[in-house]
């Protein structure tokens, strides 16, 4: 079997490595795909070598543009890619513009697609990576998902019953992987750590000012640790933010952060992953959006909405590990193997249909 998978932002690394890995052990073709979406040495190469995946065979080096741009030049791109490697099946992962460029691509070219991640719904179209998602889940074959509520949402929109597989949370292979070589003991222990980079939390002044504020009275207390993305960092150069205590940071490689993440007092944050491995991890997190794809997150993990920043001081303050830390099915280090398992089952019942 001929697999092709693309990637193209810093979430799709850890996503990409225990798939890859499962994929080279059942002995499969495999060619890896960048699209250039992140190309920073930090959000990028740090992440291939740290969840040990080979370079990628092609890269697109598309960079970034608007989202019409950045989204045709991947598909511009994508389209001889496909054509010289025709692969059994093209893998994508997530929600980023990579995703759905990818995927519309290899369907109008009659390439099956499975999506890894599929399911998740904020129910907030102004969130770039909602209408990301639909889209991609509305035209791939083969709709691989990390929860059993995923499953639930795809069945509703009328996703037939066949096309969806319950795979379990790849990112938790990469967690329980990577913390083995994890600096856990070398790093500040009981933290804070922040990251913030959705448009709604970072692009929006007054909103930007109450994080800051918040931020600002929570490292009176306690350090934080804040690794800005550079997105972050352009908008809080613009406004003039001041952070006061909060220790600013380059983005942190992989292992470093989860060094972080599992020692840390706890997490605030607007990033999808951190959700995921906070709960994964039993250590308390702050999500400062309105809403959340990832409700099992909250359901059966360490995670909370926090809808009035003012409350962040006192929600930090009084944060707690459970007394026991409960992961949810398939979040247990073995999704990878199971998605080259569908792959190779739904490879083989397509054959017969
Ligand atoms: C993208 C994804 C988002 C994901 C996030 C994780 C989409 C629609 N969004 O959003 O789902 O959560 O990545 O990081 O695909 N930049 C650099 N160096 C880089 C990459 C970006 O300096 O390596 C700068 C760009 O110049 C740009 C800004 O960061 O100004 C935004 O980057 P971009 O990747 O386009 O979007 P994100 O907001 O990061």
């Amino acid at each position: 079997m001929k697999l092709l998978h693309v990637v193209g932002a810093r979430p799709n690394f850890p996503k990409l490595a225990p798939v890859y890995r499962a994929g080279r052990a059942a002995g499969h073709d495999q060619v890896i795909v960048h699209t250039g979406q992140h190309y920073d040495e930090s959000m990028s190469a740090s992440f291939f070598r740290e969840l040990e995946i080979p370079a990628p065979d092609v890269n697109l080096d598309v960079g970034s543009h608007s989202h019409a741009v950045q989204t045709a030049r991947i598909m511009e791109g994508m389209e001889p890619v496909l054509l010289e490697h025709a692969p059994d099946w093209v893998l994508v992962y997530g929600d980023v513009n990579s995703t759905v460029a990818a995927a519309l691509v290899a369907v109008k070219l009659g390439i099956r697609v499975a999506h890894v991640e599929a399911g998740l719904r904020s129910h907030d179209r102004a969130m770039p990576e909602e209408i990301n998602r639909i889209i991609t889940d509305r035209i791939v074959d083969l709709l691989l998902t990390h929860s059993r509520e995923a499953d639930v949402t795809l069945l509703g929109e009328g996703v037939p019953a066949e096309r969806i597989v319950f795979v379990g949370n790849v990112m938790i292979d990469s967690l329980l992987h990577a913390l083995e070589h994890a600096p856990v003991s070398a790093v500040e222990q009981g933290t804070v750590v922040v990251t913030l980079h959705r448009p709604s939390n970072v692009d929006d002044s007054d909103r930007l000012a109450q994080l800051a504020t918040a931020l600002r009275e929570i490292a009176e207390e306690r350090t934080v640790i804040f690794p800005v993305h550079p997105r972050t960092r352009q908008r809080l150069a613009a406004e003039g933010v001041d952070l006061g205590r909060v220790r600013l940071l380059e983005p942190i490689p992989y292992r470093e952060m989860l060094a972080y993440v599992a020692s840390a007092h706890a997490v605030v944050t607007d990033s999808g992953g951190l959700q995921e491995e906070t709960t994964a991890l039993g250590v308390p997190c702050f999500t400062a959006r309105d809403n959340t794809e990832r409700p099992v997150t909250i359901t059966e993990g360490t995670n909370q909405l926090v809808l009035d920043l003012s409350t962040l001081p006192a929600l930090v303050r009084a944060a707690a590990r459970p007394a026991t830390v409960r992961r949810p099915e398939g979040w247990d280090g073995q999704a990878g193997g199971r998605v080259i398992a569908a792959l190779e089952h739904a490879l083989v019942e397509l054959a017969i249909a």
